[in-house]
């Protein structure tokens, strides 16, 4: 058999490459051995010997947010640089390279190992705190599914997308619904999902009786994330309507977006009102039902189908009691 060039050349590399492997470390390179032989006790090298053969992803680093505890050089080694998350690499070195002599190659590491590894740092955070029983994490879904350390193409927050298409490409139902005639303009860029959602998990919300988490965020301390732009809707008021607080804001609005308007989640005002105020027995402050209209209230007649025409402060009021100013 007859050689080209360019095989004896990959024949060549191919054995020299092997021969690194398995070369006792003696013999290995002198920057590696020199590398390896400097190793603390824990086995961490420093990330200056990274460069010879992962330049790219060591030019980048620079830029990262990781960078700063690798220039302060204050922190303890398995704080710092490359292997703050990827471990102590001397075994690498040793090998001259390989996937599994790296304690966390990130393309073999199951979820559980993502999460450990990154929250050994960012689990002070309190925003994370919820992290491991969010129903992101108990999907599977690890950090490095949304956040891309080398390669983010966002100036913000590692993502490994811009925001809104990163959660498309798996919550595609919900691009929908921001596509709808009456919606929150999340598409047009002006909101994010994140102003009302956090991807990370949160705890229990205190609006509907703690139920359906939906990793909804919460402002202000403990309230609906609706209530940093929509301040007005939550009072304090003298005379609550009991579901805002109670029930919540979706419980008459659709928050992503509606073909009502006002998105509200039926097609027109009155049905929402009487999905409540129908006389069914259990609710309302005494139990013995929700108050229903009073026989003052024609409802064949038009003009009483459209509720907040008279009930205008339907959110609350600080001057009467039925909210009709
Ligand atoms: C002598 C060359 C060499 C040096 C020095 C080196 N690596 Fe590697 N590294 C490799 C090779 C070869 C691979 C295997 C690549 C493959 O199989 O795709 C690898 C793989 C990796 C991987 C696994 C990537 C993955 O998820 O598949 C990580 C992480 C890594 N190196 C980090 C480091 C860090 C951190 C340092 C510095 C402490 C370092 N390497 C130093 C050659 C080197
Ligand atoms: C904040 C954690 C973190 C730090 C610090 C970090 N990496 Fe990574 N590294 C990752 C993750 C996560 C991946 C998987 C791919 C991704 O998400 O971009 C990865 C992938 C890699 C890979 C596989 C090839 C690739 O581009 O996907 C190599 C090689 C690598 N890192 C080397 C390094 C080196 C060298 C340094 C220091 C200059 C370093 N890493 C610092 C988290 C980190
Ligand atoms: C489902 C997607 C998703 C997952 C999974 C995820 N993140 Fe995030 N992360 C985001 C988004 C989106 C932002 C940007 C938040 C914003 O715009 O306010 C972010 C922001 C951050 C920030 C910076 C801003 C802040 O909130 O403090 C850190 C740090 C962070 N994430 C770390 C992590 C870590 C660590 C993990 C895994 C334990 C993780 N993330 C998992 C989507 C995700
Ligand atoms: C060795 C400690 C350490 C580990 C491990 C670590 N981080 Fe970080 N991370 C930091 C530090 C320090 C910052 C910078 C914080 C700052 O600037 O205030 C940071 C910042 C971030 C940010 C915010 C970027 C921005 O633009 O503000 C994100 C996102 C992030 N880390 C994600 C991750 C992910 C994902 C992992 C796991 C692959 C991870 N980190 C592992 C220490 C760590
Ligand atoms: C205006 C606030 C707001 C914005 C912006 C928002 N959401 Fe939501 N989202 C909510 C609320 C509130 C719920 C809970 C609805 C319920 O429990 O009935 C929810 C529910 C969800 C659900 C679970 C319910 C379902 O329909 O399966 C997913 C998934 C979701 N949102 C994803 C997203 C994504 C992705 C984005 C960005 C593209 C986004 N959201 C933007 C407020 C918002
Ligand atoms: C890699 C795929 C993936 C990405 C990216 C992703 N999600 Fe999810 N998300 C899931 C899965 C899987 C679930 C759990 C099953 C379900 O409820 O659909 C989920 C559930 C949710 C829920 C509902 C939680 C509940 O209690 O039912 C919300 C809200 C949500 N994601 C928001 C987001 C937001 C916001 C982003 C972008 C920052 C995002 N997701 C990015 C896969 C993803
Ligand atoms: C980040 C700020 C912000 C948050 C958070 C927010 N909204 Fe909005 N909302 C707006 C803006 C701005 C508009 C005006 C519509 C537009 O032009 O985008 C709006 C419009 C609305 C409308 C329709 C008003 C009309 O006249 O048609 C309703 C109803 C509404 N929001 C309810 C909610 C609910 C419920 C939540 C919580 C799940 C919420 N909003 C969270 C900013 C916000
Ligand atoms: C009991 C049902 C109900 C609940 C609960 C409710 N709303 Fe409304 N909301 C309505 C109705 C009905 C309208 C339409 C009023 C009209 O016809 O103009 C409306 C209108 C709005 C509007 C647009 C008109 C305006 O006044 O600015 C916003 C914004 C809004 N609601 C936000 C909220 C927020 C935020 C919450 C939770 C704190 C909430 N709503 C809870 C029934 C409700
Ligand atoms: C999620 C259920 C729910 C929905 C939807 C709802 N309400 Fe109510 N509403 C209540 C409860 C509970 C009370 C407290 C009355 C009670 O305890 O009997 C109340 C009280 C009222 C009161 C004061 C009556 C009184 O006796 O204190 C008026 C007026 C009222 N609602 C009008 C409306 C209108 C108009 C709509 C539609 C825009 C509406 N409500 C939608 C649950 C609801
Ligand atoms: C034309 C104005 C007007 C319209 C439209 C209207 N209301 Fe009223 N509503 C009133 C007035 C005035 C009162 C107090 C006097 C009375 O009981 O007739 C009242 C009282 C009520 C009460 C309290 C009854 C009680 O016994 O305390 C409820 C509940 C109520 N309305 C619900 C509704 C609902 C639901 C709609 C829409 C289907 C509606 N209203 C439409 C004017 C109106």
């Amino acid at each position: 058999m007859r050689l080209g060039v360019t095989q004896y050349v990959l024949l060549l590399a191919g054995g020299f490459a092997q021969l690194i492997a398995q070369t006792p470390p003696a013999k290995l390179p002198k920057p590696l051995a020199d590398a390896a032989a400097a190793a603390n006790a824990a086995g961490y090298v420093g990330s200056g010997v990274c460069k010879m053969c992962h330049p790219d992803v060591w030019q980048n680093f620079f830029r990262n947010p990781h960078y700063k505890s690798l220039a302060s050089g204050k922190e303890p080694p398995d704080r710092t640089g490359c292997e703050g998350c990827h471990g102590p690499a001397r075994r690498h070195i040793e090998a001259a390279g390989g996937k599994t002599t790296i304690p966390v190659a990130f393309s073999l590491a199951t979820p559980r190992k993502v999460l450990d590894t990154c929250l050994t740092c960012h689990a002070k955070d309190y925003s994370r705190a919820d992290i491991r029983r969010s129903p992101h994490s108990q999907e599977g879904i690890a950090c490095n599914s949304c956040h891309s350390i080398h390669k983010s193409p966002v100036p913000k927050f590692l993502l490994a997308k811009r925001q809104a298409d990163l959660c498309y490409g798996c919550h595609a139902n919900v691009r929908t619904q921001f596509s709808m005639p009456f919606k929150h303009r999340v598409n047009e860029g002006f909101m994010n999902c994140t102003d009302c959602h956090n991807p990370h998990g949160t705890p229990a919300p205190t609006w509907r009786m703690g139920l359906r988490p939906r990793m909804v965020s919460q402002a202000l301390g403990n309230e609906e994330p609706c209530l940093k732009c929509h301040s007005d809707k939550r009072g304090p008021f003298a005379y609550e309507h009991p579901s805002v607080r109670v029930d919540g804001c979706e419980v008459c609005h659709n928050p992503h977006g509606s073909t009502n308007a006002k998105l509200l989640r039926r097609t027109s005002v009155f049905t929402t009102c009487l999905e409540c105020h129908n006389g069914a027995g259990t609710f309302g402050r005494q139990a013995d039902g929700i108050t229903l209209q009073s026989p003052s209230h024609n409802m064949n007649s038009p003009r009483y189908q459209n509720c907040t025409t008279c009930h205008i402060r339907i959110h609350g009021s600080n001057s009467d009691r039925l909210f009709l100013r």
